[in-house]
């Protein structure tokens, strides 16, 4: 039997909307780790809400803040990490996320992802004229990023237990 985690923490990585925080947090339990959410860990840090980091400080310095975060999550390997659907595709979050960790993609597909992100309106990504085609750009630019990930679930219309299921198997 392989046991692909093998101490090291497991991270969740995908779009907004995918799950990952529903996901992480039932896969955490099963696993009898404790669970972070980076958006969380960010905004604890800097003592604000992701839209107004973005509004203030735009989203470079939120980059930057995220990298710092997370590079700091993974120091404890006995976790299991939902980040935000950016951060993986930042080269740097991604070396280092490679380097320690399993990660792993929940993917989901485009109207999946637009029904689950239209009924929270907090991504500022996605506060443009067009949030269809906003949606589309970043699925269309991350997709191949994503696909670097060590494990792939999709998640089409399962709900989040039975993904959770399918990971543990995949993991242990
Ligand atoms: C972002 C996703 C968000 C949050 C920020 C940017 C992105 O996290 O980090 O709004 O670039 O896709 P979720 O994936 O948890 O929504």
């Amino acid at each position: 039997l392989l046991h692909l985690l093998d101490g090291r923490p497991l991270v969740l990585v995908g779009m907004m909307g995918a799950g990952k925080t529903t996901v992480g947090r039932r896969l955490a339990a099963r696993l009898g780790r404790q669970f972070l959410d980076s958006d969380e860990e960010i905004e604890k840090a800097a003592q604000m809400s992701i839209p107004e980091m973005f509004a203030e400080l735009g989203e470079t310095e939120f980059r930057s803040g995220e990298t710092r975060v997370i590079a700091r999550i993974l120091r404890d390997s006995d976790i299991v990490l939902a980040t935000g659907g950016g951060a993986f595709v930042n080269a740097e979050t991604r070396a280092l996320i490679k380097s320690v960790a399993v990660s792993v993609w929940i993917k989901a597909d485009f109207e999946l992802l637009f029904a689950r992100v239209s009924r929270r309106s907090n991504r500022p990504l996605l506060k443009t004229a067009n949030p269809r085609e906003t949606l589309r750009k970043l699925i269309a630019e991350r997709y191949p990023v994503y696909e670097q990930a060590d494990v792939t679930v999709v998640s089409r219309d399962m709900p989040h237990e039975a993904v959770a299921s399918d990971l543990v198997e995949a993991v242990i």
